[in-house]
């Protein structure tokens, strides 16, 4: 197969300029002006577009149980949802069940391999510290894993004791990997929680107001002290705090090799919207903030002490108990009306997959707070550098997949529930106005989405085995 894309601004995380792609089969074969078209291509015209590597988000959650259900995205409806919006990557979490975390990733693969649209990878979680476990890490990069997620939060299930967090640290340094960690304190929210809910205070706020923002800043801090201490490099997931943002410049400009990631929620909502007669809709872990953190969650984007967009996807219905139509068929899963007595039985999640780049291309570069550029660093290259996909993904040049987003800037268009694809009954964004949006989006060559038409399908998405030793940025 040969597709010549003509006459397109190509952007990419460090420069623009109006150039041609030549794909053969499934990767970039020549980039340049004016490239002849040669027998037997497929032309697709990109004049007044720009083209983009496809979006890499490092941070869903597909199909995970929790409190009872399961997050209403699987491994198709979710990566369709994330196509429709410009990503043909993501990274998943297996969890740490019984069993080893070779049976974890095998069980993971039966629920995900035959139903992805797109291409993608697995984090794994790590929940419980043993010498057995430390032997088991060291065997992940056979599956192709070469990062890893512990929590300072969740006590009682995925949290791990400092001590542990360090070991797991060091393996993972050893041995080429990254550490992921989730900032919160989960003592203090064990404490509040049950002072919440023995005062009657269960409303969605409440879900805020017990995990305080001074816990993700110490745990931010405490975090990059144990990957100091361990020499290792750490990502801090899902960052939604100014004083996270402040503890990860302290830490960076003392040389420590630790990056961060944010997600769109943090940007734009408060917790205010948990104080909505609706609020269910908004929680997750960590949670939203107040306007000052979202402020300077934007700045940290703008000067580079972000490296990443992630969404941190982990959809749930509103209202499980009535049915949405999804390609063509009635489907109900329990959501958040599980929690509606009581914020502790509220799943945590949200919806965000599909939203990441339209919602950031228009309210972070129209806006200004962003260069195109930058965009495609925080949502495509970067994640791609970070988790060893580098220049497989992320990238316009020759030899990377031909993963191409024909990006239309000046579609308008009003969003939510409706245009975002997702398996859910709300949005986020909903009736947001936005300027900018993907037209066409390719997956190793092959088009999958062409305007409002979906051409993909389930089990053409591909796992990606990554590799060790990526670089910090
Ligand atoms: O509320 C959220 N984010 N649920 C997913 C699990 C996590 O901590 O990332
Ligand atoms: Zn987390
Ligand atoms: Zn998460």
């Amino acid at each position: 197969m040969t597709l010549l894309i003509k006459n397109g601004k190509l952007i990419t995380a460090s420069e623009s300029f109006y150039a041609d792609i030549l794909v053969e089969e499934e990767q970039i074969a020549l980039v340049g002006k004016d490239l002849p078209v040669p027998d037997n291509a497929e032309v697709v015209d990109a004049s007044g577009k720009l083209v983009l590597p496809g979006g890499v988000d490092p941070h869903v959650h597909l199909n995970l149980p929790m409190f009872g259900t399961v997050s209403s995205d699987d491994h198709y409806t979710g990566h369709k949802a994330a196509a429709f919006g410009g990503t043909t990557t993501c990274m998943d979490f297996v969890p740490h069940g019984p069993g080893s975390l070779k049976e974890n990733i095998d069980g993971w693969h039966e629920r995900a391999d035959h139903l992805a649209a797109i291409d993608f990878s697995f984090h794994v979680n790590i929940e419980r510290w043993s010498e057995q476990v430390a032997a088991e890490i060291v065997e992940l990069v056979n599956d192709g894993v070469t990062s890893i997620k512990v929590f300072t939060a969740y006590n009682g299930s995925m949290r791990l004791e400092d001590g542990d967090i360090f070991r797991v640290m060091r393996v993972a340094k050893e041995n080429g990997y990254l550490t992921m960690l989730h900032a919160e304190n989960g003592d203090v929210i064990d404490i509040l929680v049950a002072e919440a809910v023995a005062a009657g205070n269960l409303s969605p706020e409440w879900h805020a107001m017990t995990r305080p923002a001074w816990g993700a800043v110490e745990a931010v801090l405490r975090a990059s002290a144990l990957a100091g201490q361990a020499d290792a490099p750490l990502y801090v997931v899902h960052i939604n705090t100014a004083g996270g943002v402040d503890q990860l410049k302290y830490a960076r400009e003392r040389g420590l090799s630790v990056m961060g990631e944010t997600c769109p929620q943090y940007l734009f909502f408060t917790i205010d919207n948990l104080r909505r007669q609706d609020g269910a809709k908004w929680v997750c872990s960590p949670p939203m903030r107040t306007l000052e953190d979202n402020q300077r969650l934007w700045q940290g984007l703008k000067n580079g002490t972000l490296q990443t967009m992630g969404t941190d996807h982990c959809a749930f219905f509103y209202d499980g108990s009535k049915p949405i139509m999804y390609e063509g068929k009635p489907v109900a899963i329990p959501g958040k009306e599980l929690g509606k007595d009581d914020f502790t039985k509220i799943p945590n999640g949200l919806p965000g997959m599909a939203d990441r780049m339209p919602i950031m291309w228009t309210y972070g570069v129209r806006t200004g707070l962003m260069s195109e550029n930058q965009f495609v660093a925080l949502n495509c290259t970067n994640p791609a550098k970070i988790f060893g996909l580098y220049p497989r993904k992320g990238s316009l040049i020759p030899g990377a997949d031909a993963d191409i987003v024909i990006w239309d800037p000046d579609r308008y268009l009003v969003y939510g529930v409706d245009v975002a694809h997702h398996r859910t009954d709300y949005n986020l964004y909903e009736g947001w106005e936005l300027r900018g949006y993907p037209e066409k989006v390719f997956l190793r060559g092959k088009m999958i989405v062409d305007g409002e038409r979906w051409l993909g399908k389930a089990g053409m998405g591909r796992y990606l085995n990554r590799q060790p030793f990526s670089p910090v940025l």
